[in-house]
């Protein structure tokens, strides 16, 4: 009976979680390519129940923001710098892209922590940033398959997640997303399965209520990302401490429609 009302307890605090789907375009699409791709998908991602976000290179965000107008999706930066403003060539800052129209910011994802050096150091001050001026980080972890198979998934992930988040308030953390992308599913087409995703995202929700509250991580969302598809999100999507889905590939392709609807 006991473990009956914990599972009732468990579903009504995930349903309180307003789902999110985020697509990571990475570095692709033109422009042009991109406002054509958001005229492809316009119908297939209507769904009001679920958030969904595209989160595009820096020179689509202007076009995306113009071409979603009076849909149900929102736009996110795939990355930002820290300053305010100044000497720092090639860099974009939150507040340009909050003037854009800009609501999310993926930070520290496994790509720009690995081909760009960016470090948790860094990333904090990054996530301190982003909701200075008003943004909402998408703030990713995940482990490699050397720490998977050493055993430290966990150790890893809490150091990241315990690093990015010096000094930011529990109210800022629960307005935040958390995206766990095990780097070795990334792109690879090989999908933790939903019980390993399941694992962590509540490894990470665990993580979440020693640094603060219960309440806290009851409230942030945790997204699973790594080569999600149209045929696996369901399964993950029905996992009790997984709220929505950072998504790469299939964000391309109409494919994306079914993911948010599943
Ligand atoms: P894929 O869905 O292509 O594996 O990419 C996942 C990802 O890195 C999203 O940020």
């Amino acid at each position: 009976m006991a473990v009956e009302h914990a599972g009732c307890f468990e579903m009504e605090e995930k349903m309180a979680r307003k789902k999110i789907i985020a697509g990571n375009w990475k570095m692709n699409k033109t422009p042009s390519e991109a406002v054509a791709l958001v005229e492809e998908l316009k119908d297939l991602v209507k769904n009001d129940e679920v958030a969904v976000v595209y989160c595009v290179p820096a020179i689509d965000i202007v076009p995306v923001v113009e071409a979603v107008k009076g849909t149900n999706v929102e736009v996110g930066a795939e990355n930002m710098y820290f300053e305010e403003s100044g000497a720092y060539t090639g860099e974009i800052s939150a507040a340009m892209l909050v003037d854009a129209g800009v609501k999310y910011v993926i930070l520290g994802h496994s790509e720009r922590r690995d081909y760009f050096k960016e470090d948790d150091c860094l990333l904090n001050k990054k996530v301190k940033k982003a909701f200075e001026a008003g943004l909402t980080p998408i703030l990713c972890c995940g482990e490699s398959l050397e720490q998977r198979e050493l055993g430290v998934t966990m150790d890893w992930i809490r150091l990241q997640i315990k690093s990015d988040l010096s000094g930011i308030t529990a109210d800022q953390v629960k307005a935040m997303v958390i995206a766990y992308e095990p780097i070795w599913a990334i792109g690879t087409g090989k999908t933790a399965t939903a019980d390993q995703a399941q694992e962590v995202c509540k490894g990470i929700r665990d993580c979440i209520a020693e640094m603060y509250d219960a309440a806290t991580a009851d409230a942030v969302r945790i997204q699973y990302g790594g080569s999600m598809n149209a045929g696996n999100a369901a399964e993950l999507l029905s996992k009790p401490d997984i709220d929505g889905g950072l998504i790469g590939g299939a964000s391309l392709k109409p494919d994306f429609g079914k993911i948010v609807n599943a």
